[in-house]
């Protein structure tokens, strides 16, 4: 049978599919235009599609390709694919969760340590031949060990955030979600937050851990982030519509946050300049899965997904 890539992906899963005999079309190297990814999807007529999370999967596109029985998704996420459409199709759809949940975290507590201690900005002055002497005030960081750590999510990503700053640096946890969990209460003692608020007001450091749905969409608004503990850090690995970058910008410049870290944006790849311009500020483009390790088991997953549906058997990580 027929599969379809939207894009070129670490070999590994693609070639379990070959191995068993299936065709693999890859479309190229780089994102697929809308009408482009329409029109290679009429034209190749597959049995399956493996897309990204940068490919807009709706009505039009389910209707290019008539008889795919899956649409793979590479990445935990699936705000990409309009799911009532898929539904309607009779399409399955899947992701690649567990997979990346380490290389995820690891970004996240990279990203926390370099804005707590100001590492980004300290490369820049170096760099920039500002370092004259040893200064006893010389670019203060935030020392983490006792102060409290603020997840927004109660997944697996969240979880192994939580559980890393705990057991390494000695944070306190306060998570937030709809409902409590007892991996989060028994294994790391953690507070419940039922209402957000409550978790804002008690945590220097905030990490977003949310999926992008209707509800989450533009969550961290002006009027929610005026609800932050002063001085206290933002991080957002998940994705970034979940923030408005005008009113988070507003927030880090009258001084009401001390600094952000952001890994996803709101209208990607464009990053909001008034961002870009403050120096307590850390982007980066949107890499916290990208570790060969998880890319290449993200690969597996999703093949391995679509070698179940071929073969009429259930995927493992459906989604609808
Ligand atoms: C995901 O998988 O959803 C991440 O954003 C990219 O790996």
């Amino acid at each position: 049978m027929k599969i379809f890539v939207t894009r070129q992906i670490p070999e590994v899963g693609l070639l379990k599919l070959k191995d068993v005999g299936h065709e693999v079309v890859i479309a190229g190297g780089e994102v697929l235009p809308h009408e482009v990814l329409i029109e290679r999807l009429k034209a190749e007529n597959p049995d399956a599609v493996l897309s990204l999370l940068t490919d807009k999967i709706d009505q039009t596109v389910f209707d290019a390709a008539p008889n795919a029985k899956i649409f793979a998704n590479y990445a935990v996420g699936f705000d990409n694919i309009d799911l009532e459409a898929a539904k309607q199709h009779g399409v399955v759809i899947t992701n690649t969760p567990e997979v990346l949940t380490e290389a995820v975290a690891e970004h996240t507590v990279a990203l926390i340590i370099s804005l707590a201690r100001r590492i980004v900005e300290a490369d820049q002055f170096l760099r920039d031949g500002k370092y004259e002497a040893w200064g006893p005030l010389l670019l203060l960081g935030m020392e983490l060990k006792g102060k409290t750590l603020g997840i927004i999510g109660g997944g697996r990503i969240g979880r192994r955030v939580a559980e890393i700053m705990q057991k390494g640096f000695g944070m306190e946890i306060v998570y937030h979600d709809r409902k409590n969990n007892e991996a989060f209460d028994n294994e790391l003692n953690a507070k419940y937050a039922p209402e957000l608020d409550d978790l804002l007001s008690q945590s220097d450091v905030i990490s977003i851990h949310l999926p992008l749905t209707p509800d989450t969409q533009h969550l961290f608004n002006q009027e929610l982030l005026a609800k932050v503990k002063p001085g206290s850090l933002l991080i957002n690995t998940a994705r970034g519509k979940i923030i408005d970058e005008e009113a988070l910008a507003g927030a880090l410049q009258s001084g009401l946050l001390s600094g952000a870290a952001l890994d996803v944006f709101e209208n990607e790849p464009t990053v909001n300049s008034k961002l870009l311009a403050l120096d307590n500020v850390i982007v980066t483009p949107h890499i916290a899965s990208a570790t060969r390790e998880a890319r290449d088991q993200m690969s597996v997953v999703a093949a391995d997904n679509i070698l179940a549906v071929l073969n009429g058997e259930p995927p493992k990580n459906p989604v609808v």
